[in-house]
């Protein structure tokens, strides 16, 4: 996700909010960029300019300095056009106008890696300035730019602002402020903050922060600049994390603790819903309501390799941890009034109703959760739906029906068969509908429709949260898909959509027992070998489960649909062999159950993962997980929870590099 960082002191801002990035490299990002309070005369060498400078950019890079605009200036950051006249360096080019007299905010953004950013601004020191904030972009609205990076201005009231999350609500919002005259020119969501600081500001920073809070609904960490208010820096957070940190030198915000380690341990994380107001001497925390509030610090004690991690031993557990969030941003933007949004497609009612099946092609775990929406799809919205591996796919010259529409689902958007499978589909002249992490990746850009997972970028080797933000997205096409073929009707699509705002939180109470599952996993982590069994869609979390143990623990590992065994592996039970039977789907159950009979009598361990209330599982089962109560066709989403951690903690319990396995990479970008 985003980074986010902000310096007001007693020294020269830009290099401190440079060096804060990079320490923030690890969550991934595609663009960067600073912005630097001017506090008077601001005059840069390079081209004249009256007050603002015309946006020139290169390929990577743009630099502008606002704050003193004209009111009819038309700032704009073309892409790919650079102003010769100005020194251009390797990436980008920079552009600086004549300063003003008038307190202004200098702007520097660049797309791609940090180095841009350095080169353009000479490591922070051509950006004169003791107060500003920074800001490394995921992209999740509008595709990785100079014009989508941040900082995000409002030209008039010379605000700007960093940003880390989703505004649900950013496109009503945007159609509002357009008919008031607002003029937009990025697609991204935080642009729409930018704008809404703008029309509430007239003098008191607070006023304007809180009333924003009002108006907006989503996820937010903000970083803002008020161009008349050099040296004061004014922080907000609602669900995205953001702390306050303070030194000798200055004051700090940041998204992380490792932005600001080298300078400061003294930290406090900002509570949810708080305003935040830095000078270079002082701190002050604000309610919604523009009270007063104190708040305490703390000491950091974590080394910077910690830090990166949050505090988790790995990037995995970490987004492991992270799949409430993950799962709630993809799932909450889609639903309004208990209704399934889906006009991100591009696909009409119709064109949806007119799908006659589905094909889904996909790899690793992306395929496990196609096998899970074969199930889960047919069930909601009885459409046939077909998977495929896609290094299978894309050279058996499938046979497909005419209004067949092919989906390929990717974390990285990069996967060589899965992109290869795309292409093969569209030359057959199919729709393909990409399911995704990456924003602006080849499959995002090649598919005909895309829908984003906003999992945020994903670190660990074995996925976690994008696989979980992938089953969502799955549950909110069949829901959509259910609706226009009228299998599913208003109430039940209510019920559904309900379910689904609830399955962060079911989640977060899977994660609160990860010590039951620690303590089981220590007991099994010199396997020799561990099957997984499950039946239905439990079958294909029990794929998910196996591939997770066996990427990061190295322990081989087999997932059969329960009925299966008897037709020859369950040859391979032995004494003590551990079986780990999945079973939340209540037709089923009871076949499940007999199929662990059947292991159990010829010595195998077993471990039973099902729903609360299944309790006739530990007449059987060795030991029991349990997982909330969900509606069966979400189920996977936690039982597969669980399954990771097992992965995890067997793993760690071999004491393996649990983020970086042997032998594999986080994006199979060659056949
Ligand atoms: C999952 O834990 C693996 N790292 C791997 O199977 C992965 O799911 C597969 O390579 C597909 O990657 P993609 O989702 O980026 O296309």
């Amino acid at each position: 996700m985003c980074g986010i960082v902000g310096f007001t002191g007693r020294q020269q801002a830009a290099p401190i909010l440079l060096d804060g990035l990079e320490k923030l490299e690890y969550r991934g990002y595609d663009s960067a960029g600073i912005a630097v309070a001017q506090s008077g005369v601001a005059v840069h060498g390079g081209v004249e300019g009256a007050g603002l400078t015309k946006a020139y950019s290169a390929q990577s890079g743009s630099r502008q300095t606002v704050g003193a605009a004209r009111p009819d200036a038309q700032e704009d950051w073309q892409e790919g056009t650079g102003a010769a006249s100005a020194r251009s360096v390797q990436d980008g080019s920079r552009m600086t106008g004549a300063g003003s007299a008038e307190p202004s905010i200098e702007i520097v953004k660049a797309k791609g890696r940090l180095k841009v950013l350095r080169e353009m601004t000479d490591d922070g020191r051509s950006v004169p300035g003791t107060c500003g904030i920074g800001h490394t972009r995921w992209a999740t609205h509008g595709e990785p730019s100079v014009v989508n990076s941040h900082p995000h201005y409002a030209k008039n009231k010379r605000v700007a602002v960093v940003h880390n999350g989703i505004i649900e609500n950013y496109q009503e919002i945007r159609d509002r402020l357009t008919k008031e005259g607002f003029s937009f020119i990025s697609a991204t969501d935080t642009e729409t903050v930018a704008h809404l600081l703008d029309k509430y500001y007239a003098g008191n920073p607070i006023e304007a922060i809180s009333r924003v809070m009002f108006r907006v609904r989503g996820s937010y960490a903000l970083g803002i600049l008020f161009a008349d208010r050099p040296g004061e820096i004014y922080a907000v957070r609602k669900d995205s994390p953001l702390i306050v940190g303070r030194s000798d030198q200055g004051n700090f915000i940041a998204s992380d603790v490792p932005a600001i380690l080298r300078y400061t341990r003294d930290v406090c994380f900002i509570p949810n819903l708080e305003i935040v107001k830095l000078t270079d001497r002082e701190i002050h925390f604000y309610n919604v309501d523009q009270e007063e509030v104190e708040e305490t610090f703390s000491q950091v004690n974590w080394d910077t390799e910690a830090a990166e991690k949050g505090g988790f031993a790995h990037f995995m557990l970490k987004e492991i941890y992270e799949q409430p969030k993950a799962v709630r941003d993809t799932v909450s933007p889609r639903i309004s009034e208990g209704h399934v949004n889906l006009e991100e497609l591009g696909m009409s009612q119709e064109d949806l109703a007119k799908v006659s099946r589905i094909q889904m092609v996909a790899c690793g775990s992306a395929y496990h959760v196609c096998m899970t929406a074969k199930y889960m799809v047919e069930q909601t919205a009885r459409v046939p739906v077909d998977v495929d591996l896609a290094s299978e796919f894309r050279y058996r010259n499938p046979v497909m029906e005419k209004d067949t529409l092919v989906i390929v689902v990717s974390q990285s958007g990069e996967t060589a068969d899965s992109l290869a499978a795309l292409r093969e589909a569209k030359k057959l002249g199919y729709r393909v509908l990409g399911i995704v992490n990456v924003v602006g990746s080849s499959i995002a850009r090649e598919a005909d429709s895309v829908f984003y997972t906003w999992a945020g970028p994903e670190i660990s080797v074995a996925t976690t949260k994008a696989y979980s933000t992938q089953l969502a997205a799955v549950y909110l096409l069949a829901i959509g898909l259910g609706r226009a073929r009228g299998v599913i009707d208003e109430t039940a699509e209510q019920e559904m959509t309900r379910e689904l705002l609830r399955l962060p939180e079911k989640i977060e109470r899977i994660l609160e027992e990860k010590e039951r599952i620690q303590w089981f996993a220590n007991k099994f982590s010199h396997s020799k070998d561990i099957f997984f069994i499950g039946r239905g869609l439990d079958y294909a979390s029990s794929l998910e489960g196996s591939l997770k143990l066996k990427e990061i623990s190295y322990i081989h590992s087999e997932a059969y649909a329960a009925g299966e065994l008897k037709h020859g592996t369950i040859s391979l039970i032995e004494d003590g062999i551990l079986v780990v039977g999945v079973a939340t789907q209540k037709s089923l159950f009871e076949k499940l159950i007999s199929n662990m009979v059947e292991v159990k009598s010829r010595g195998a361990y077993v471990l039973g993962v099902t729903s609360y209330g299944n309790y006739s599982m530990e007449d059987v089962a060795n030991y029991t997980i349990y997982v909330p109560k969900t509606m069966e066709c979400f189920a996977a989403s936690l039982t597969v929870v669980p399954l990771q951690l097992l992965a995890y903690y067997v793993a760690l319990g071999k004491g393996l590099d649990v983020d970086k396995p042997r032998n594999l990479a986080k994006s199979v970008t060659v056949e």
